[in-house]
């Protein structure tokens, strides 16, 4: 690999999909900061080389996403924040003493995206959808906003009931706050301040159900999958009732904002560039 003529970039397999450079561009155009932001696909027998290469070349900031988050926190082992610890994945990589460090900034661009839009509030009851990857790394950053229940359905409750053993293991005193069930328990049908989606089923066109008292009349629906149209899963909600929500777009804008905090200790401001973003979707 020759030397990049970017020193930030995002990686992945696929990623010419991806709004990081955009992101970041206007992040750097707001802050006055100099950086050139590039996108590397990488083969996935080649992800661990062309990330060292990077930053033997002079890179300085990584961005990781699908499917290599994984593979990113074994890399930056033992230089792991604790938010990357508790997710088992890292979406961003840099570089300090000559070693690769690894953050996971995606609850905290969830949580940044909530506070946003005003859903957040002490003792709130969060239906979380979805025990993967996605609901892994959001999962400890919604719990310190101090929430009074939070439920983790998933579709094969075995991957729930892991997620929430997990997370009681290293915080012992959130035992009958984080309760892990299955789509058809019937500890869904309660009304709801939160409900995330954070399934991929919105990816094969597909939603999920849910009991109608799990909608209320103030219940907040967010899905963590964005696009120029609703979401499957807001789509579906929407017919229930007329509810607050929003799709993960934001979200995606703020986890960035936090990587680039990291980077370069300034937080940039993310409600224009979420606009500005929204504008471009197709
Ligand atoms: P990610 O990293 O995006 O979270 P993942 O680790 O593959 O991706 O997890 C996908 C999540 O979406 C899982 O919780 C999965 O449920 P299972 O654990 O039962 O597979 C959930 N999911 C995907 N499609 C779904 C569908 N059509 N209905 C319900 N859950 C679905």
């Amino acid at each position: 690999m020759t030397q990049p003529e970017y020193d930030f970039a995002v990686i992945g397999h696929p990623i010419s999909h991806s709004r990081s450079p955009d992101i970041h561009a206007e992040f750097a155009r707001q802050t006055g900061i100099s950086m050139q932001y590039g996108r590397i696909d990488a083969e996935p027998d080649q992800f661990e080389e062309t990330v060292r290469q990077f930053f033997a070349n002079g890179g300085r900031g990584l961005n990781i996403t699908v499917p290599y988050k994984e593979r990113a926190f074994d890399m930056a082992q033992p230089h792991l924040s604790q938010r990357a610890r508790e997710a088992g994945a890292v979406n961003t990589l840099w570089v300090k003493d000559a070693m690769i460090h690894g953050c996971n900034t995606d609850g905290v661009g969830l949580v940044r995206d909530l506070n946003r839009l005003g859903t957040l509030r002490p003792g709130i009851k969060i239906l979380i959808l979805g025990a993967g990857g996605a609901a892994r790394g959001v999962v400890g950053p919604l719990r310190e906003q101090g929430c009074g229940l939070l439920m983790i359905a998933n579709r094969t409750f075995s991957k729930a009931d892991t997620l929430v053993k997990e997370h009681i293991a290293l915080h012992p005193q959130d035992t009958g706050v984080i309760t892990a069930c299955s789509l058809n328990d019937p500890r869904l049908e309660q009304d709801w301040d939160l409900i995330i989606n954070a399934t991929s089923s919105s990816l094969g066109g597909a939603t999920i159900e849910l009991p109608d008292m799990a909608f209320g009349n103030d219940t907040f629906i967010y899905d963590m999958m964005y696009g120029a149209k609703p979401t499957p899963f807001l789509d579906y909600a929407a017919r229930h009732r007329k509810l607050a929500m929003a799709d993960g777009l934001g979200m995606l804008v703020c986890q960035a904002a936090e990587s680039f905090r990291i980077w370069h200790g300034i937080e940039p401001a993310v409600d224009a560039v979420i606009e500005q973003i929204r504008m471009q979707l197709v």
